[in-house]
């Protein structure tokens, strides 16, 4: 078979997801769904299973079309206790299976869906596999009126943001997208990150990391690369 192209491997990364999810759905099943265009093909992938299980928590407006399109049910996270598995896209991930989200803006719901989940299934190409996160600037969404000050602070932390022109997130907020950080611990970036009065959340998920990882090889093959217990 010749190489795949990335399209062809989000394609693929996101049909392994849903059959890998589709034997464990029950009536009751709910699932989080990510944003982005291996999300979507996993969504794509899974209408044919739409049948099978209960219905969807979406991270993004996008996400809930897409889903609606397909007759999937969409449910307000605020019904559930927890959901079975959050799948979903990623910018960069490292061996910890700690990722960089947030280049299409939906970073804060992709959290908060992927904090109630049960199993958290990322689902990315091999060109995002990094040995050290932040090649990728770290998407931060920011409280309009507090862009400046946020930013200022982020030049402290040893950062570089861009703020994020022409886009509003979902939840009416502004993105800034930091370059240059210094990655070596991703759990001490976040926390610093997150105690910036005016930050509503950034793209980090070191704290919340992928339980597990499927990774699409140009070769066809597809990885599953499950995160090892800290000791
Ligand atoms: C959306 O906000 C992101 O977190 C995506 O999961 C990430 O940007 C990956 O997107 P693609 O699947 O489109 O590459």
């Amino acid at each position: 078979m010749s190489a795949m192209n990335q399209d062809q491997l989000k394609a693929n990364v996101g049909r392994r997801a849903a059959s890998y999810i589709e034997p464990n759905l029950t009536a009751k099943s709910v699932i989080g769904v990510g944003t982005g265009s291996t999300a979507n093909y996993f969504i794509d992938a899974l209408a044919d299973s739409k049948n099978k299980f209960y219905g969807a928590v979406a991270s993004s407006e996008a996400t809930a079309d897409r889903l609606n399109h397909y007759g999937i049910r969409v449910y307000d996270l605020n019904e559930f206790d927890e959901i079975l598995y959050y799948i979903d896209g990623a910018d960069e991930s490292n061996g910890n299976l700690e990722l960089i989200k947030g280049g299409g803006g939906a970073l804060t719901r992709e959290k908060i869906v992927a904090s109630v989940a049960r199993e958290f299934i990322c689902i990315i190409d091999e060109s995002k596999q990094v040995n050290v996160l932040g090649s990728f600037p770290l998407p931060v969404e920011v409280i309009p009126m507090a862009r400046s000050a946020v930013a200022r602070k982020l030049v402290g932390l040893g950062g570089q943001p861009v703020y994020r022109h022409d886009f509003v997130t979902d939840n009416g907020n502004v993105i800034l997208d930091v370059h240059g950080l210094d990655m070596s611990n991703p759990t001490k970036v976040e926390d610093s990150i997150n105690g910036l009065p005016g930050v509503v959340t950034q793209g980090l998920f070191a704290k919340r990391p992928a339980d597990l990882l499927l990774v699409a090889r140009k070769s066809g093959d597809v990885d599953e690369v499950r995160r090892q217990a800290a000791f």
